[in-house]
């Protein structure tokens, strides 16, 4: 029997996580094991990019949640709400969830892994940081021995793509994210990406997961790029700095655990690893003991490549689901560690 999804939303993420799901030629052969049951969508008379089989796409995502022939939601139509409350019953109804959507996880991640410890359900949430860059798995399993000490990252293709075609062709900050939006990059409200907030939700979720807590977005401080001007790029470029927007968390854990979490314009020198991360990539240095430092390095957005780890978590879920082997859920291990406290 085939593992059937449910597919919430048919945007940048949801069409390119459909188009890899029909593309199979030379890729893993678990891919034949999945079956697009249904796909949930705001609007039918939109024009969509893949071709579904009539009475696929519906309006109706409680129907779809609360469909018992679905093994598997993918939640890649964004925001807060109705979101949460889909993925909930989705979780309550037993079903495993994929999602992207680091809005919703970086708030309501206490409640959505504490239903999923509950039902004995998966939830996946590679595409939630980084697009295409596998760090999530990699951060909660083979580094997972390490004494975390920081994160720093750039976690925003938008802003970054749009900081470099400043930099390089001195180009207007509105005039560029015109083109991050026509490329699928930033977000259906693009003041998330610039004002840092995405950065936020992202940097939020790294160092719950590097650092072992939960960590309150309200106590991670955020400053995002508007007030960065072609002046001061070419100013930090004569200083022999690039200015990015760095998503950091530092601290140490133990009994007394003190965390600084930010994100803010920062100027990176030119010798720095990250200072030669451009356009829509993203970077994501983590050190620990004994490990020291490690890089993750890839596209940080887009259909393509967030579509690459939306599969990757199906993928992993459908061999969970096909051999009965329990995989250990990258979150549900924060519950047991404890809270860090955040410095401002
Ligand atoms: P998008 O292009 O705006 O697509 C959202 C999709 O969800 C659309 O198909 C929309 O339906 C549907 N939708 C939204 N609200 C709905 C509602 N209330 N009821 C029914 N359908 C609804 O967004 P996206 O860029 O694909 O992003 C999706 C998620 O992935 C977000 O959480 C985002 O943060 C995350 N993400 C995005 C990227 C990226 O590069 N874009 C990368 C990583 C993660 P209609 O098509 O009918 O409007
Ligand atoms: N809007 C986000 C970005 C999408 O630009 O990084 C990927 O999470």
């Amino acid at each position: 029997m085939g593992v059937k999804l449910g597919i919430l939303g048919l945007g940048t993420v949801g069409t390119g996580t459909v188009q890899l799901l029909q593309d199979q030629e030379g890729r893993h052969l678990l891919l034949q094991e999945i079956e697009i049951y249904r796909v949930g969508v705001r609007s039918l008379d939109k024009p969509r990019q893949v071709e579904l089989p009539n009475g696929i796409v519906t309006t109706d995502l409680e129907a779809i949640v609360n469909d018992p022939e679905i093994d598997i939601i993918v939640e890649v139509m964004g925001g807060l709400e109705p979101a949460r409350s889909l993925i909930l019953t989705a979780i309550k109804n037993g079903k495993h969830v994929v999602t992207a959507n680091k809005a919703a996880i970086s708030r309501f991640g206490a409640e959505i892994f504490t239903a999923a410890n509950e039902a004995g359900v998966y939830v996946m949430l590679e595409a939630s940081v980084g697009g295409g860059i596998p760090v999530i798995q990699p951060l909660k399993q083979s580094l997972s021995v390490n004494r975390i000490h920081g994160i720093t990252g750039i976690v925003n293709g938008t802003t970054n793509y749009i900081l470099t075609r400043m930099q390089t062709e001195g180009s207007d900050f509105k005039d560029v994210l015109a083109d991050a939006q026509s490329l699928g990059y930033a977000e259906a409200d693009p003041t998330a990406d610039i004002d840092g907030l995405d950065a936020a939700d992202k940097i939020a979720i790294l160092a719950s997961l590097g650092f072992g807590g939960r960590i309150n977005l309200q106590d991670v401080y955020c400053e995002g790029i508007r007030q960065v001007s072609k002046t001061d790029i070419a100013y930090a470029a004569k200083l022999g700095f690039v200015i990015k927007l760095l998503a950091i968390a530092k601290g140490q854990i133990g009994d007394n655990s003190q965390l600084s979490v930010r994100v803010n314009p920062t100027l990176v020198p030119q010798t720095h690893p990250l200072a030669s991360i451009n356009g829509v990539y993203n970077a994501i240095l983590v050190e620990g003991e004994p490990v020291g430092q490690v890089m993750f390095f890839g596209p940080g957005a887009g259909a393509g490549a967030t579509a690459s780890a939306v599969c990757s978590d199906i993928l992993n879920l459908v061999a969970t689901l096909k051999t009965n082997t329990p995989k250990p859920n990258p979150l549900l291990a924060c519950s047991h560690q404890h809270y860090c406290q955040i410095t401002p």
